[in-house]
């Protein structure tokens, strides 16, 4: 009877666990494409009627599938999103309306240094949904993998539009960076 108890214990702790882990991967994520969504938007919102409209407009359509997905997956997997969805919404805008303002160079410097985080933030849920059980988390190992694929070309997008020609490029780039990678982390813990 001890050893039943404790087999017990030890499977729901570990399936918590589970659940846990999927649960802040979809939370993060939507987060991350809801504030993708509003970073584009507000480059559209500047840049909308130049010649990087149509380049713009492309990514940002990418970016409204990957936000809707999430949305599709939380109620599936019943994982609420994080209650910093309002701070994303209007940080992402302006920080995307912000940088366009500086021209087309600083969104794509924008884009670049975002997609980066975004890329490398996949790259390493993708080996811990591997490491927890390829099977079992088949779906969102898929979704995850087209999407870092997407964020890989957003990436070398803006490399080919001049993101390296913005003013300051390299603080601009490190300073947007640090911005997200602590927007990851405060997303993944509330
Ligand atoms: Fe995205
Ligand atoms: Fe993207």
């Amino acid at each position: 009877m001890y050893y039943l108890n404790q087999g017990l214990r030890f499977y729901s702790t570990k399936a918590l666990c589970h659940k846990q882990i999927i649960d802040r991967i979809i939370r993060v994520d939507h987060a991350g494409e809801l504030g993708a969504d509003r970073i584009y938007a507000g480059q559209m919102a500047v840049l909308g009627r130049t010649s990087v409209g149509p380049v713009i407009q492309h990514m940002w359509d990418q970016e409204k599938e990957h936000k809707a997905k999430f949305e599709e997956l939380m109620p599936k997997y019943r994982t609420r999103p994080t209650v910093l969805i309002p701070l994303w919404n209007v940080a992402g805008f302006v920080l995307g309306a912000s940088t366009a303002l500086l021209g087309k160079e600083g969104a794509m410097a924008c884009t670049v240094a975002v997609e980066s985080v975004i890329t490398d933030h996949y790259n390493s849920q993708l080996r811990e949904l591997i490491a927890l059980g390829e099977d079992e988390n088949k779906e969102l190992i898929e979704v995850i993998r087209k999407f870092r694929d997407d964020e890989m070309e957003h990436h070398d997008t803006g490399l080919q539009h001049d993101a390296e020609l913005a003013p300051a490029y390299n603080v601009l780039s490190n300073v947007i960076k640090a911005g997200c990678k602590a927007a990851v982390f405060i997303s993944e813990r509330i």
